[in-house]
């Protein structure tokens, strides 16, 4: 690809800076795109800023775009950040620089050679397609915010999920109680699914979203509300590591936590269609299987098949707030890791 030569990209920026906003498109452009989101900005110098960086992305966008993938890229909620800003930002699986309790190591679980046997299971007897959501089993898509809380939202949306199955009840469960009160986890620092479960067995039961809302900051435990347990969980079981055949099982049953690579601008970008990488196993994010299909819209057979993925970055990402993961992708740790570290809980 030919690139305009770095005096040419100074003398645009440049001249970015000094014309009057109207003759630049991508000015109109994205001024659209802030009141859409309603974005506002300190001062003119961190618009250009934030109009730089969305030019980039934009550019990125189309190219990719252009390329003819399964899935779409588009100039979403997180048009505005640098891949390195939405990374620091939105993701939060993990406990950078705390040793309390183990974290679950996901090195041990480096990809493996899926037994024959266990390629084979028999899964005639699942559905061709689940959706939760059409179960009623999937409260709206919640906003995680500038917090690594991921973990929490991953955990709730699987205990929302069961708790519908087994009792019949939608209740929307509370993520700032295991931010503030999980003494193990780090709040907004990071935490893992296991981690929230354990918590919640341990206090036996957690609270509404209503009467311990979402602030997306670490606060202080609010005691008192330690004794409405709302929902209970009696255990949560580990799904066996790098098969998704076994992911498929569970989440037939029930939504499922995941955890995933989302640090690529591909998924910080992606608009809509079954998502198909570039991506590693490296997980970082956590997120909740709420179903899975295939399409036949595509002609790649392989690209048809996806999982149903709750993500905790508002509506204004993906598909209202989810994204399709392709599945069955050929490797054993599913891709982007989605088979690597799944958990749900037990009633
Ligand atoms: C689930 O796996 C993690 C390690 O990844 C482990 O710490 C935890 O004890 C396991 N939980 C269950 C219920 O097996
Ligand atoms: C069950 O496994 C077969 C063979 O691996 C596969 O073609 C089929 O799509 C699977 N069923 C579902 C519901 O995914
Ligand atoms: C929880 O405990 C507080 C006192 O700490 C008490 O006022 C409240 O009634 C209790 N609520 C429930 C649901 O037991």
């Amino acid at each position: 690809m030919a690139r305009p030569s770095l005096l040419l990209l100074l003398l645009v920026s440049a001249c970015a800076a000094l014309s009057v906003a109207d003759d630049d498109p991508m000015v109109r452009r994205f001024e659209r795109w802030m009141g859409k989101h309603g974005r506002a900005y300190t001062d003119a110098g961190e618009k250009q800023r934030r109009l730089e960086v969305y030019r980039k992305n934009v550019e990125l966008i189309e190219e990719f775009n252009s390329g003819g993938h399964s899935y779409t890229l588009t100039d979403n909620k997180f048009a505005d950040l640098t891949n390195e800003e939405f990374r620091a930002k939105v993701l939060g699986l993990g406990a950078p620089g705390r040793a309390g309790r183990r974290a679950p190591r996901t090195e041990n679980f480096a990809p493996v050679t899926m037994p024959e046997k266990e390629a084979d299971d028999d899964n005639s007897t699942l559905p061709k397609e689940v959706d939760w959501r059409k179960e009623g089993a999937v409260v709206p898509v919640k906003n995680q915010g500038g917090c690594g809380s991921c973990w929490a939202f991953a955990a709730v949306a699987a205990m929302e999920g069961l708790n519908h199955i087994k009792k019949g009840k939608l209740v929307s469960l509370s993520e700032q109680e295991l931010v503030d009160c999980d003494a193990e986890a780090v709040g907004c620092a990071g935490g893992f699914m296991s981690w929230a479960y354990e918590f919640v067995m341990d206090n036996h039961g957690l609270t509404t979203e209503a009467s311990y809302p979402y602030l997306g900051v670490n606060g202080v435990c609010q005691t008192a509300k330690l004794n409405e347990t709302t929902v209970s969980i009696a255990g949560y079981r580990n799904v066996t590591a790098n098969s998704e055949p076994d992911l498929l099982r569970a989440a037939a049953a029930q939504p499922v936590s995941v955890a995933v690579d989302a640090g690529g601008f591909v998924w910080q970008l992606y608009g809509g269609g079954v998502f198909s990488g570039p991506c590693t196993a490296q997980v970082n994010h956590g997120v909740t299987v709420v179903g899975y299909g295939e399409t036949s819209a595509t002609g790649d057979e392989a690209s048809g098949k996806y999982w149903i993925i709750k993500n905790s970055w508002g509506a204004g990402w993906g598909e209202a707030g989810y994204m399709l993961l392709q599945r069955d992708a050929g490797m054993p740790t599913g891709l982007c890791g989605v088979a690597l570290l799944a958990s749900y809980p037990l009633m």
